[in-house]
């Protein structure tokens, strides 16, 4: 890597304690996460249910100002990104084969003032990016099949975040790179290498609360961050 990237964390609150989930996203910030990591699901395009845009706003009437990044797991999407934005969402992502309208749906996503993002399964072919390079701000990779947390990393996943790293490369444009997955301490250095900048870490985060301080999480944060720094 020609100069050292920007690396992000972004814990997925899949994995907190939704009881008591403003306090989780605060403790998981304050011990220095970057980015909330927000996943939707219908039950429809995966089979799980999770939680929707009442909750977004509810995050942010709570005080919480770091980016959020909701990633849609729904089909169809576009009535959901415009409630994503209107509940201030800061990034908003979708699975190309969940949109009749890809295109369509990216813009929907500017118009609104957020960033837009395209989610790759693991047997999504990148070639959705071919003609829309200009209209993301973000790629997601998933390295897992989407629906659940604490999933084991896909290694194939490696050779296309390579894939999709030169194709970012070769745009010349800003967009994040992002993986969701199966990312921990002990594979976070080696998906660095292969591209990725943004980390989404579930379980890996949440399960993984500081043994003598119960509502931090700098032991793995910096854990994962003492990872990067080698990279
Ligand atoms: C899976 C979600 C992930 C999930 C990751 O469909 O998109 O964001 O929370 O969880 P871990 O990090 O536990 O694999
Ligand atoms: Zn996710």
């Amino acid at each position: 890597m020609a100069t050292p990237r920007d690396f992000k964390i972004a814990p997925s609150i899949l994995s907190a304690n939704f009881a008591r989930l403003g306090e989780e996203v605060d403790d998981v910030l304050a011990s220095g996460a970057d980015i909330v990591h927000f996943d939707v699901m219908d039950n429809h395009y995966v089979p799980n249910l999770t939680i929707g845009p009442m909750v977004c706003e509810a995050l942010r009437k709570h005080g919480v100002t770091a980016p959020i990044d909701a990633h849609l797991m729904v089909k169809p999407v576009d009535r959901l990104i415009g409630d994503f934005i209107d509940a201030g969402a800061s990034y908003i992502t979708f699975h190309p084969e969940a949109s009749e309208h890809v295109d369509r749906s990216l813009q929907l996503i500017r118009d609104g003032g957020c960033k837009s993002g395209l989610v790759f399964n693991p047997a999504t072919p990148l070639s959705y990016l071919d003609y829309v390079m200009d209209k993301v701000d973000m790629i997601l990779l998933m390295s897992v099949n989407p629906g659940f947390g604490g999933q084991a990393f896909i290694p194939g996943t490696l050779d296309k975040l390579r894939e999709a790293r030169a194709r970012i490369d070769a745009s010349g444009r800003d967009i994040r790179l992002e993986i969701d997955g199966g990312v921990k301490v002990e594979n976070i250095a080696e998906i660095a290498r292969a591209g990725a900048d943004t980390f989404v870490a579930g379980s890996a985060i949440f399960k993984a609360r500081n043994a003598d301080e119960p509502h931090r999480y700098d032991g793995v944060l910096k854990a994962l961050r003492d990872e990067l720094a080698s990279v």
